[in-house]
């Protein structure tokens, strides 16, 4: 039976021999899985501990802040970097779904790299979780954090020694760890965001103007899907457009967003969620009204398997 107070005090210990004298990094994305990695890193290591967020501009809408915010009530800083050109510039004109991946992956490492040598860190502490290297050994798709081979980090490559307190857990473990640690309620019980962000949600060509309009998208359904008991409540923007027509009868050609669900403990199956038609509504309502150009909303029905929770 997992014990999560005997993991914490266990997983403290395991940190601080692991790191020695050395200075370490971990990157935070305002998740449960790398707050909980950032918060157990601190409470071994302390002041050799470097917090650090990239804002890759493909975060949801107010991320920067919420995590700023968060860490500072819990007497930590965290010293933000604004990298979003170099992610944009990499992605530029690139369309297949593994591609994508593949390219955010070694654009976030060279990036956290640079920068965790700026500050003389030999150790990276990343909170990889058992899901992350499931799905990429079974290869169904690349995450960001692990390499094809069980243990492999892509920080390996450049020399860091990277450490990952939380590979044995799932979510739900984790968010049991991170009560215990106290992390406020918000972050325990956030649902899960994958790596490469709205890169992933926007179909095809990542561009700013297509991220903009997937993250304000994405702002209405977690809004509205707040009080409803799910895992994972987004919005996907397609890569191709419908026909519409505006309220004074003329013809427009705009966006189709699609609206996903799911209900899932440990992410390897999810089932769809049978949100009341009166909240999808709303969401339609509100998407309609509040996101420049789209002319259709359209609701997955799909449960993993056969589909991934997110689209690409
Ligand atoms: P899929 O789409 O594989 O997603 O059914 C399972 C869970 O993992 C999240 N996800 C990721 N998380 N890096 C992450 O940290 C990634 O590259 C990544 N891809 C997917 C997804 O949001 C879901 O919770």
């Amino acid at each position: 039976m997992f014990n999560p107070e005997n993991f914490v005090k266990e997983k403290i210990g395991w940190i601080r021999e692991e790191v020695g004298d050395r200075i370490a990094v971990a990157a935070v994305s305002g998740g449960v899985d790398s707050t909980t990695t950032a918060v157990l890193g601190f409470r071994a290591l302390g002041e050799k501990l470097k917090i650090i967020f990239l804002d890759d501009g493909l975060m949801r809408e107010g991320e920067s802040e919420t995590v700023v915010n968060v860490f500072r009530k819990m007497g930590m800083d965290v010293a933000i970097f604004n990298v979003q050109e170099k992610f944009f510039e990499a992605l530029k004109g690139k369309i297949d779904p593994e591609e994508k991946r593949k390219i955010f992956r070694e654009t976030f490492y060279q990036v956290l790299a640079e920068i965790a040598k700026s500050f003389g860190a030999e150790c990276l502490l990343q909170g990889t979780i058992a899901a992350d290297i499931v799905e990429t050994v079974k290869r169904v798709k690349t995450q960001h954090n692990v390499l094809e081979q069980v243990g492999i980090n892509p920080m390996e490559k450049y020399g860091f020694k990277v450490i990952e307190p939380l590979k044995e857990l799932y979510k739900h473990q984790v968010r049991e760890v991170a009560k215990i640690l106290g992390l406020p309620e918000e972050i325990c019980n956030k649902r899960p965001f994958p790596g490469p962000g709205l890169a992933i949600r926007v179909l095809g060509e990542v561009t700013p103007e297509k991220i903009e309009i997937v993250r304000k998208a994405t702002k209405i359904v977690e809004e509205e899907t707040k009080k409803i008991s799910c895992f994972q409540s987004f919005a996907v923007l397609l890569n191709d457009k419908a026909t519409g027509v505006s309220e004074n009868g003329e013809r427009i050609y705009g966006n189709i967003i699609a609206l996903r669900v799911v209900r899932s403990k440990d992410a390897l199956t999810a089932k769809i969620n049978k949100i009341p038609y009166k909240t999808l509504e709303k969401i339609v309502k509100r998407i309609l009204k509040e996101v420049p150009n789209v002319v259709r909303v359209v609701y997955d029905l799909t449960n993993k398997p056969p589909a991934t929770i997110e689209w690409e």
